[in-house]
């Protein structure tokens, strides 16, 4: 449903759904981040119409997402603010790669004041494959964009509709490879139709870029690592890291929040000489669950990547 005049904004920023192989077919042997975005609509038949003829594109990046960082997600965000602040957008499509996609939609949700929806879509085959998923991964975006009352950032990708906040990359071949978790989708797309049954995700303030826009924006962004615990845990790279300047430090830790202690004595010692450190579980479904006393903060849920994010940011308003 196409209010008259409103414009849906498609920003690509590369990945597999613009890749090319040398052999159509070659699912895996392809360089992604080939295609521009404009080309990539005019392949997908419908994609316009669907749109009302509104549909512009604009190319803010062309990476493979493995690449992503601070300099691309600063554009990006600043483009999106834009269009979104533009009373004649409805709202906006984000083409992206799948390996980081997931950050790249917490960081969104974190930094824009979004009353409208932003959709990120992705394709775990190149354009030039036998049967590539980015066209229908599109056509479905789009199709969210234009629901009635869609706000907030979303991924979508083999018909399902995921929030930012829970959405995560499972599976490294198959064409469905995200999930929500425990959290489920927020929907699906079904032949052009948006089947909901969750609220769509409420967005931020955009304080968040407000503080980003006047004070850090162009500066360099805080070091933010992930450590992993396991077995056979060591200390020494923790100390590396502070050594060499690390300003936050997330750990991706054992079952609910334990960390190997040689670990846990290094991640100790950095929050001692000022390093913000958190927990998050490498458990790929549920969360940390806090307990009195803990020496070290959890991440409230997010996975270890978006705790990473969540902690950057805290990092940057904090400067
Ligand atoms: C990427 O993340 O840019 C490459 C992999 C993919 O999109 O599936």
């Amino acid at each position: 449903m196409q209010v008259s005049g409103q414009k849906i904004v498609v920003l690509g920023t590369g990945g597999t759904i613009a890749g090319t192989s040398a052999q159509a077919g070659d699912n895996i042997g392809y360089t992604a981040a080939q295609v521009g975005v404009a080309q990539l609509l005019a392949a997908v038949p419908g994609l316009q119409a669907l749109a009302g003829g509104m549909l512009e594109a604009e190319q803010v990046a062309q990476v493979d997402s493995k690449d992503m960082d601070d300099g691309v997600w600063r554009a990006l965000a600043l483009r999106c603010a834009h269009h979104l602040a533009d009373p004649d957008v409805r709202g906006l499509v984000i083409t992206h790669g799948t390996d980081t996609l997931e950050e790249t939609a917490w960081f969104l949700h974190e930094v824009l004041d979004v009353s409208k929806p932003v959709v990120l879509t992705c394709a775990m085959r190149p354009a030039t494959a036998l049967t590539p998923d980015g066209p229908q991964n599109l056509l479905d975006a789009v199709a969210v964009v234009l629901a009635p009352g869609a706000t907030g950032v979303m991924a979508v990708a083999a018909g399902e509709v995921h929030a930012a906040r829970y959405v995560q990359k499972v599976h490294p071949y198959r064409v469905h490879a995200f999930t929500s978790g425990d959290a489920g989708p927020l929907g699906w797309v079904e032949e052009g139709h948006v089947r909901l049954v969750q609220n769509w995700p409420v967005g931020q303030t955009g304080q968040a870029l407000g503080a980003i826009k006047e004070g850090a924006f162009s500066a360099d962004w805080p070091w933010v690592e992930v450590v992993l615990s396991h077995a056979g845990g060591q200390g020494r790279g923790v100390d590396a890291l502070v050594r060499a300047g690390v300003q936050g430090l997330v750990v991706a830790c054992t079952g609910n929040g334990t960390i190997h202690q040689a670990l846990e004595a290094a991640l100790l010692r950095a929050q001692e000489a000022g390093v913000r450190v958190v927990r998050a579980t490498r458990c790929a479904e549920g969360q940390v669950l806090p307990k009195p006393g803990d020496a070290l903060p959890d991440s409230q849920g997010l996975s270890p990547v978006k705790a990473r994010v969540a902690l950057l940011l805290d990092l940057l308003q904090a400067d």
